[in-house]
């Protein structure tokens, strides 16, 4: 990915991590500067207990080997914004593998990490949450971005043995690719979209270079002394196309869903993957399928970790409502953007980015 324009989009608005940081391992009381004015005005909030879910209730589940996946696929895009996918083809030993690499970078000591840290102008790298300056208080997160070769940074936190971790995050990032491909596929499928409509989706299917750009996200949510006070990460849409989360056993995100009475938990699924509607999908289906708003929330007694795979077109390749879904009764509701400039709307607009791109309101 040219890492240039897209961190011109979020050098807007920096944030202090040297200032700001905290070691949230250590702390017994949630700080001011963490301290969220009632998490049920953010807005109001219900909880499905995982305990006691039903399958209307949660985004549906979806085996990527049944049959019927793709129009399973189209109807979770359009009513969730959200699913998770089974017989994903990703090995459980990877993902394990991936959540213990996660863990054993967040359990460094601060000052180890921080020679890590992200820098101004780059994104790859430690840091606070990369929504963090658009809000008012500090959330109770850490993360970790990759892209492309994570052995600069790897090498920052361990001189003698950063291999394990760079070799592990290869090959995930490698899986990941191809999953996300696939599940883009799936996805623009069930909207009747052929391989022909979209040329560098096309190109990316075909693995050529210049297809689409990603990222990996760790996540990290220390335990937290007081969770009805505290954020893990503050309520967002993505702006990809699509992003897949692994979210192992613990519980923390929670979507938002049109009607529904409140945030609604994503039970965790051993094994399973979260896909989201990202905004730049939202776009292209002309609103057909609305990115999903979706935050995590932290809890008392569990580390949580949590990993996203952030998968959108070249940084250049215009973005707007695909010609075929568009006629005189479904005009286009978004003009073209590029991923850079829509970054950089997101910067400006933050929750309102989608509507700042809408042709008419
Ligand atoms: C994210 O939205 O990037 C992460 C959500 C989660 O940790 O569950
Ligand atoms: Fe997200």
């Amino acid at each position: 990915m040219p890492p240039s324009r897209l961190s011109d989009a979020f050098r807007a608005h920096p944030v202090h991590l040297q200032h700001n940081h905290l070691d949230l391992e250590s702390v017994r009381e949630v700080p001011d500067s963490h301290a969220w004015p009632e998490l049920d005005d953010y807005p109001s909030a219900v909880t499905v207990e995982d305990s006691n879910f039903d399958v209307e209730s949660v985004p549906p589940v979806i085996d990527l080997t049944d049959p019927n996946a793709v129009k399973l696929v189209g109807h979770a895009c359009k009513t969730w914004g959200v699913f998770q996918v089974t017989n994903h083809g990703l090995p459980m030993r990877l993902l394990d593998d991936v959540e213990s690499q996660g863990r054993r970078l967040f359990s460094l000591p601060p000052h180890q990490k921080l020679k890590a840290a992200r820098p101004p102008d780059g994104i790859s790298g430690y840091g606070l949450a990369r929504i963090s300056s658009f809000f008012p208080k500090l959330m109770w997160s850490e993360g970790f971005t990759i892209v492309g070769s994570p052995v600069e940074h790897a090498r920052q936190l361990w001189p003698l043995d950063y291999s394990n971790f760079c070799d592990v995050m290869e090959e995930y990032e490698k899986e990941m690719k191809q999953l996300a491909g696939r599940l883009m596929w799936l996805m623009l499928g069930s909207l009747g979209i052929s391989k022909d409509d979209i040329k560098w989706a096309a190109a990316a299917s075909k693995g050529e270079s210049g297809g689409v750009c990603a990222a990996l996200q760790l996540n990290s949510y220390p335990a937290c002394p007081d969770p009805s006070r505290a954020m893990g990460l503050a309520a967002h849409t993505d702006s990809t196309l699509l992003t897949v989360l692994y979210q192992n056993s613990t519980s923390g995100l929670q979507v938002l869903r049109d009607g529904a009475a409140g945030w609604v938990t994503v039970p965790p699924l051993r094994g399973a993957l979260v896909v989201n509607v990202g905004d730049l999908l939202h776009i292209l289906s002309n609103g057909k399928y609305p990115s999903v708003l979706h935050r995590a929330i932290v809890n008392r007694t569990h580390h949580r970790l949590s990993v996203a795979y952030l998968y959108g077109p070249p940084t250049n390749a215009q973005i707007s409502p695909i010609s075929s879904l568009v006629d005189p009764n479904h005009p286009p509701l978004y003009r073209p953007v590029t991923w850079a400039e829509y970054l950089g709307t997101k910067a400006k607009h933050f929750n309102k980015a989608l509507s700042s791109v809408r042709l008419c309101n």
